[in-house]
């Protein structure tokens, strides 16, 4: 089999890593990755949105399943190109994208159809209905509609220590956009579940907990991801009924979509949160979550390009899974997230690193004369799994050590005392 990755960055690596198991890889990067070009029988340097070049690419190379990662590459209708070829994609188009790059739509499409979890929710085209809504919902989470990396959503009480603040935060938006989303403040733990999905049924895999946080302590600006870890079937704080309530919402979500004549084929990824009041929906991605998919992807023990294939299809092959828990460490640049600071040199020592039972994959990183440099954003993960938790960590904490340069990581992702704090949240929570 042929399979065209179309996206680059420690997600995509891991992706690449477990499509070239099976298929021969061909992929399509904007900037050169140096883990993916090396796992590819042949590789495409070129922006992936110039639909004649990357299509006839493709298309010369008779591939048999395509797949595009990244959320803005989605929503610019990348999957479109492929799939107007004939090429069977396991990604989905611009249109069932939507769910990601219209928290709009998204929201509209839970009230319409009834679908459990979502908070009170208002959309604001002008200052005063901003004002309003925040006088009448008290505090609220205050997000642009469209995509925006993880970093614009402002909480009050959080980001913003008024309702001055939030008003001007909404100001700011509206001049930019047109429209700005408010929600109800919700408090609770947050959960990430991943599904395959073939436009009717869905396959979730193991649930995770990121860190969007930039500091040890969950404190300082939100960021795409620090770090994530799993433990199997269930996170420590949740129980199989938020699980299979979680994923009664992702099921509803792919039904009402397919009645909309939307059909959403690819992964799924509900961010969720559990409160005293169950799981609500924080938002919906139409891709793999970044770290997130390092976490399922190393304890996937089905081939993916198989899976792939079967969703384009239509015709679903219910992965499976080992249950043991995983670590991810992101390493990211002196300055990230505010002024990450480019062209740094760094190093990994894949070996070593290799030895402890642990894996690393390059994030937003350039390779020029053989060297690797940083861009701004997250540029090394180390990944470990291990029967238990605590191993997992260790290992991955140990395997940071093996990241050489100006990089820094958040070394509380997975200890026991996070996790601890966290199951106390809950607890108290549900008094
Ligand atoms: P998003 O970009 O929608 O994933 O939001 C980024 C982060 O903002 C989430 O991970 C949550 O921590 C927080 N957040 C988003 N929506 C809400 C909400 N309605 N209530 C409380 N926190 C939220
Ligand atoms: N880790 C959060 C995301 O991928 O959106």
């Amino acid at each position: 089999m042929k399979a065209l990755l179309v996206g680059a960055g420690a997600r995509e690596h891991i992706l690449a890593e477990k499509l070239s198991r099976s298929a021969l890889l061909y992929s399509i990067m904007a900037a050169p990755h140096p883990g993916i070009s090396r796992l590819s029988k042949e590789f495409l340097v070129h922006d992936p949105t110039d639909a004649a070049v990357v299509g006839e690419w493709a298309q010369s190379r008779k591939i048999d399943i395509a797949f595009v990662s990244p959320d803005g590459l989605l929503a610019k209708g990348v999957t479109d190109t492929f799939a107007d070829m004939g090429i069977p994609v396991a990604s989905p188009l611009k249109k069932a994208a939507q769910i990601e790059w219209d928290k709009g739509y998204a929201r509209n499409l839970m009230i319409s159809h009834k679908i459990a979890g979502c908070p009170e929710i208002k959309i604001a085209k002008d200052f005063g209905e901003a004002r309003a809504a925040i006088k009448e919902m008290g505090n609220v989470a205050i997000k642009p509609l469209g995509l925006t990396g993880g970093k614009g959503v402002k909480i009050m009480g959080e980001h913003l220590n008024s309702e001055e603040e939030a008003i001007a935060y909404c100001s700011t938006l509206l001049e930019k956009d047109g429209s700005v989303l408010l929600e109800e403040k919700l408090e609770g733990e947050e959960f990430t579940l991943q599904a395959f999905c073939d436009g009717q049924n869905l396959s979730l895999m193991p649930p995770v907990q990121d860190h969007k946080r930039a500091f040890e302590g969950d404190v300082g600006p939100n960021t795409g991801g620090m770090g994530a870890y799993s433990t199997g079937n269930l996170l420590p704080f949740m129980q199989q009924k938020d699980l299979e309530a979680a994923k009664e919402i992702m099921q509803a979500t792919i039904d009402a979509m397919r009645k909309e004549r939307n059909p959403f084929t690819g992964v799924l990824y509900g961010q969720f949160m559990l409160t005293s009041k169950g799981v609500k929906v924080i938002e919906f991605n139409a891709r793999f979550g970044d770290p997130e998919a390092m976490n399922v992807l190393t304890l996937l023990k089905t081939d993916l390009a198989e899976i792939f294939a079967s969703m384009a299809e239509g015709k679903l092959k219910a992965p499976s899974f080992s249950n043991n828990s995983t670590v991810v460490k992101y390493l990211v640049p002196d300055g990230y997230p505010d002024a990450g600071k480019a062209g740094l040199e760094i190093s990994l020592n894949e070996k070593e690193i290799w030895n402890l039972g642990a894996k690393a994959y390059w994030g937003a990183v350039y390779e020029k004369e053989g060297r690797i440099y940083t861009s701004t954003s997250r540029a090394a993960a180390v990944v470990a799994q291990a029967p238990t938790l605590e191993e997992a960590e260790s290992k991955a904490e140990h395997a940071t050590s093996f990241v050489r340069g100006p990089l820094w990581h958040r070394r509380d992702i997975g200890t026991r005392e996070l996790i601890k704090k966290r199951m106390e949240h809950v607890r108290r929570l549900k008094g």
